[in-house]
């Protein structure tokens, strides 16, 4: 043990690292896991077109080699991740479809990696520092961007790859009516949107009768547009408190965790 009683500081070469891969950005940072904060100012690139494994590899590895970092490394991917390996790929190159994924990282970085699924990062980033800290029972938090991400908890215990973006809604795929790209997509006003989101909140709170549900994703920047348009619940209805960060500290802290087993 250091004299800091075991923490490493973050710049040291111990530091974790966070990446989170999404549908326009590739964007990371060394992450501060104790505080649940970046270490530095991240720092994002495009992601490629398509964004085949062997282009978004590249990627990551420019992010990455922008700051000085040498420690394990987590990423987030928008699918299913089970061991490492991705399974599906509903909003990004199918070619991510049965891939060592975390195997793809490693070799390229040079670094340990573990990947997991974005919502599910931003999900325990949001239970230990965010609007679920604290939270036992059944928490929801729900990812609304591109598509919808979900990550379930039981007293603080994730259940991964839920994808409850994927129920069936009005004989559709709940994300393609729900999510915020729908909402774009369809000219949506907060009010008309909102509808939706109840009505997918209706579905979810049937299945699972959670206690709390946290909103998150791009959209919950806006949080005050649509949130008070909401009906009164049984579950309590948040939005979510490391906004933009979530899947960089959540990526970050699963690729601590895997560290010290
Ligand atoms: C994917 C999920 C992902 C969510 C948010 C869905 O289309 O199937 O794995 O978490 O989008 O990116």
């Amino acid at each position: 043990m250091t004299d800091d009683g075991g923490r490493q500081g973050v710049g040291e070469a111990t530091a974790v690292f966070g990446v989170d891969i999404g549908g326009s950005g590739i964007k990371g940072a060394p992450v501060d896991v104790e505080r649940g904060a970046l270490a530095e100012e991240r720092y994002k690139v495009l992601t490629p077109q398509p964004a085949s494994p062997e282009s978004v590899v590249d990627a990551v590895r420019e992010v990455v080699r922008h700051f000085d970092h040498r420690g394990p490394v987590g990423l987030t991917f928008p699918g299913v991740v089970v061991g490492g390996h991705t399974r599906t790929a509903a909003n990004v190159d199918k070619g991510w479809i049965g891939q060592d994924a975390a195997g793809l990282f490693q070799d390229a970085l040079g670094l340990p990696a573990v990947v997991l699924n974005d919502a599910d990062a931003a999900g325990i980033a949001e239970m230990a520092h965010g609007a679920g800290k604290g939270r036992s029972g059944v928490v929801l938090v729900l990812t609304f961007g591109t598509g919808i991400g979900s990550a379930l908890f039981t007293d603080g215990a994730l259940v991964p790859n839920t994808e409850l973006g994927h129920l069936e809604l009005r004989g559709k795929d709940a994300e393609r009516r729900a999510s915020s790209a729908a909402r774009e997509r369809h000219d949506l006003t907060w009010p008309e949107w909102a509808v939706r989101v109840d009505e997918y909140l209706d579905l979810v709170d049937r299945l699972f009768s959670p206690q709390l549900i946290v909103i998150g994703g791009g959209v919950s920047r806006k949080h005050d547009k649509f949130l008070p348009l909401l009906k009164e619940r049984e579950a309590e209805v948040v939005p979510a408190m490391l906004r933009n960060d979530a899947g960089i500290v959540g990526a970050a802290m699963a690729a601590g965790a895997a560290a010290v087993r």
